[in-house]
């Protein structure tokens, strides 16, 4: 078992990463101020498989546990959930100390991690994570949102958990398709910050895809280290931190455009990775060499890597424009200059996204 602390003065916590750990979390959460009431927020297909072990640690432990579930996708992530869970709070007495715990994959966590951080203007947070993509990036850092009927996470607020548990056992029930999504956001890292560890994504994207646990524990704990690291230098996205979304304007983009139906996120963060790295060759940023590395490693992780066919340009660039990572009227991309080292660049203009997307 690992232990990564996220330092943030008085909202720091410990990532704990290992196999088969889950049944720890009662141990763990005894060591946090927190009070004896615990919402659990799950979903069905999650609950069928760790709800039991979660609820009977948790019991064991001495909290009194509520399960509360939400549907299972992206379609859930919402205020309406989100209320559902506010009834639930208001009518089984949970106060300020009650930690909720977001026992799923993203979709699970965003929207727990939004419900604890306005009820009664904050409980306790405890992020238990369970797919790949979770346990890497979205139960780290602080995001939680919930999805607005116009745009993905807009309505959301910075908001630190006081724990995460990563059970790298558990993503041996999660479909391929999962974990290959995951694997996009591992590659992020590798990109945005460390050449070395891109490279050991190179050598070990075989025995990731198989599912194989050191290599797991690996990228878990290297991917959160960095993410650590990023979120400690800047924790409400005020500089730094906007590196964390290379891949993501184009894959929000294309996850939009598509009704968020034809690609996981981390399937349109691929393609999304692939077609910012092309932008930055085009623009001489980027060596023809490592935009190859990027593609190929993006295609062997058995990723997408290119837009859509029957996307429209116009749509693309509107739908860049409407990025929450506009800013007075400026796009901000994040483009790789080599392997490890992104830049923020708000110097885009229509006319370059317009002429480069021509080109595709
Ligand atoms: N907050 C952040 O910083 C941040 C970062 C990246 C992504 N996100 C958000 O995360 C969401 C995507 O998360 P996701 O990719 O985890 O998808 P998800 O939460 O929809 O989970 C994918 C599927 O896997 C199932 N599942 C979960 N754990 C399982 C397990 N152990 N075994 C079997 N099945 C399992 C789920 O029920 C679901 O059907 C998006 O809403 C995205 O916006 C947030």
């Amino acid at each position: 078992m690992e232990i990564i602390k996220v330092d943030l003065g008085a909202r720091s916590y410990n990532i704990y990463i290992g196999s088969d750990i889950l049944q720890d979390l009662g141990r763990y959460l005894k060591e946090l101020p927190v009070g004896k009431k615990v919402l659990v927020i799950t979903n069905p297909n999650v609950r069928h498989l760790y709800g039991k072990i979660v609820k009977e640690c948790l019991s064991g432990a001495g909290y009194n546990v509520l399960v509360g579930e939400m549907g299972d996708g992206e379609e859930y992530k919402t205020m309406v959930t989100a209320e559902r869970f506010y009834d639930l709070a208001y009518e089984s007495g949970i106060d300020r100390l009650s930690p909720v715990v977001a026992l799923g994959g993203g979709v699970v966590g965003d929207t727990a991690g939004y419900v604890a951080a306005t009820y009664l203007r904050g409980v306790p947070l405890i992020q238990v994570p369970t797919t790949l993509l979770a346990q890497v990036d979205s139960s780290v850092g602080g995001k939680v949102a919930v999805n607005h009927p116009r745009g993905k996470n807009i309505i959301g607020v910075f908001y630190q958990p006081h724990l995460v548990l990563a059970d790298i056992n558990v993503l041996k029930t999660l479909p391929p398709r999962e974990l290959r999504s995951g694997l996009a956001e591992v590659i992020k890292y590798g990109v945005i910050w460390n050449e070395e560890f891109f490279f050991w994504l190179e050598e070990n994207i075989e025995p990731l895809l198989a599912g194989e646990a050191g290599s797991l524990v690996h990228v878990v704990r290297e991917s959160c280290r960095i993410k650590a690291k990023v979120v400690e230098a800047d924790e409400t996205e005020s500089g730094l931190r906007a590196i964390l979304n290379y891949g993501h304007t184009v894959g929000h983009a294309v996850e939009a455009l598509t009704g968020y139906k034809k690609y996981t996120h981390g399937e349109a963060v691929g393609i999304g990775m692939v077609v910012a790295a092309r932008l930055a060759w085009s623009l001489d940023l980027l060596g023809f060499s490592e935009l190859s590395r990027i593609e190929a490693l993006v295609r062997r992780a058995g990723l997408p890597h290119k837009l859509p066919e029957n996307l429209l340009l116009e749509d693309l660039v509107e739908s860049f424009l409407h990025d929450k990572k506009v800013t007075g009227g400026n796009l901000t991309f994040v483009l790789p200059e080599r392997i490890g080292k992104v830049d923020i660049r708000k110097d885009l203009t229509r006319k370059i996204l317009i002429d480069f997307l021509n080109l595709r």
